[in-house]
């Protein structure tokens, strides 16, 4: 008789869930937890979008059906219009965008268009944790860039060329980062973008929280806004965070187009096409009202506001650099713990306060915490009265 686990694979059974969903699981085990756990905005989806999508199911006989597997042509030309007017770079629809289920299935099929196994991907270090295990389920090989937490996590540039080898495919980038909230300069993006030009790899920008900058807009760089890189970078924007559409799993990508054709026979092997019912809200997202971009990350500053002034009231326990973008929160632990891990379950078992362990974020994030200030601020308060009641003041 086989095991069962006789039929896992070696790629598979070698990792475990994310430590974030694993302690969104854990939290939920546990009644009335305060969780910052995982990076899900309490927001709505706007209900120009969700009416958009009512009349659609009504009228639209083809709501039910798929569409081409780069998506619906209108909403290709909105994510392209929407594209021009962030970057001032004019990609075309047919050639350069693709539509994709959000950005994890983005880079999980553009890493699969790209990586071969033993091929390596350099990631900064902290970094996404699901990055690391998309690289590492294709057997590929993460290859960790650390970031300089004394400079408020900044790209370290002088690292980066010993970092590049004969593997090397490509550099995967988050700015705002998740989970320490920096955005990296126009001046270090230049300098990846053309160091990755030097060096045949690709740079990867998976932008989730680029309409969440707060005071720092004039520090927001997009490096797909270089036509000279153009051959050398994809950009991923999701619909997820901005527009509030996390559970409708939708994104686009502009592309080079010889990557487009090679992601467009991952991506349709995979899930033949987004959902049409998915598009035709984020077309609405794109084409609609645009007001709730603003009040949005208006709500997230109180919040990092909220957040910051309740660290700083526990300079014994965290210490910590204020985020410049995003809504996470990346302090280093000051209380005497043994690691994030066992600092994270000491938390939600004793003070039913859940966050994220750093490890999960890479070597560079062990003896941190990652705290998403994405939920209602009554959720922030209850975690900050029970870290205050446990640690003390
Ligand atoms: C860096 C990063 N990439 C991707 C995602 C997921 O995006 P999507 O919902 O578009 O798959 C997240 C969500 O937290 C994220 O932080």
């Amino acid at each position: 008789m086989t095991d069962d686990t006789d039929l896992v694979s070696k790629s598979v059974a070698g990792i475990t869930v994310s430590a974030i969903k694993e302690m969104a699981m854990r939290a939920a085990r546990v009644p009335g937890a305060a969780s910052l756990t995982w990076g899900l905005p309490s927001f709505r989806t706007p209900e120009h979008i969700r009416h958009a999508v009512a009349a659609a199911l009504d009228d639209d006989p083809d709501i039910g059906k798929y569409t081409l597997p780069d998506g619906l042509p209108q909403l290709r030309a909105a994510a392209a219009e929407a594209h021009r007017a962030a970057t001032g770079v004019t990609v075309d629809p047919d050639r350069n965008v693709t539509i994709t289920a959000g950005n994890m299935e983005g880079v999980k099929t553009l890493l699969c268009a790209i990586l071969d196994p033993g091929d390596e991907v350099i990631v900064t270090d902290p970094g996404f944790a699901s990055h690391f295990i998309q690289i590492g389920l294709l057997g590929a090989k993460a290859v960790f860039w650390r970031l300089d937490e004394a400079r408020g996590w900044a790209l370290d540039l002088e690292a980066l060329p010993a970092l590049v080898t004969a593997r090397s495919k490509a550099i995967l980038l988050v700015s705002p980062s998740n989970p320490t909230g920096r955005i990296f300069t126009r001046y270090e993006l230049m300098a990846v973008g053309r160091l990755a030009a030097e060096r045949g790899l690709l740079v990867i920008l998976d932008d989730p929280y680029g309409h969440f900058t707060y005071e720092n807009r004039e520090r927001y760089f997009n490096l797909s806004s270089v036509p000279e890189l153009a051959d050398h970078v994809a950009y991923l924007f999701t619909f997820s965070k901005c527009h509030a559409m996390s559970g409708w799993r939708l994104g686009y990508g502009v592309l080079p187009e010889w990557l487009k054709r090679e992601i467009l026979k991952v991506h349709d092997a995979t899930m033949i096409c987004a959902p049409r019912i998915s598009q035709v809200a984020g077309l609405a997202a794109l084409s609609g009202e645009q007001e709730h971009l603003g009040e949005f990350e208006r709500i997230l500053a109180r919040r990092r506001e909220l957040i910051c002034a309740r660290l700083d009231a526990l300079p014994h326990v965290f210490d910590y650099v204020k985020p410049e973008g995003a809504y996470y929160v990346f302090p280093r632990i000051r209380a005497e713990h043994r690691d994030s891990y066992e600092f994270a379950i000491r938390l939600l078992e004793q003070a039913k306060v859940v966050v994220t362990p750093g490890s999960a974020f890479g070597p560079a994030g062990e003896h941190h915490v990652r705290m998403a200030f994405c939920m209602d601020e009554q959720v922030i308060e209850a975690a900050f009265d029970r870290l205050e009641a446990h640690f003390g003041q």
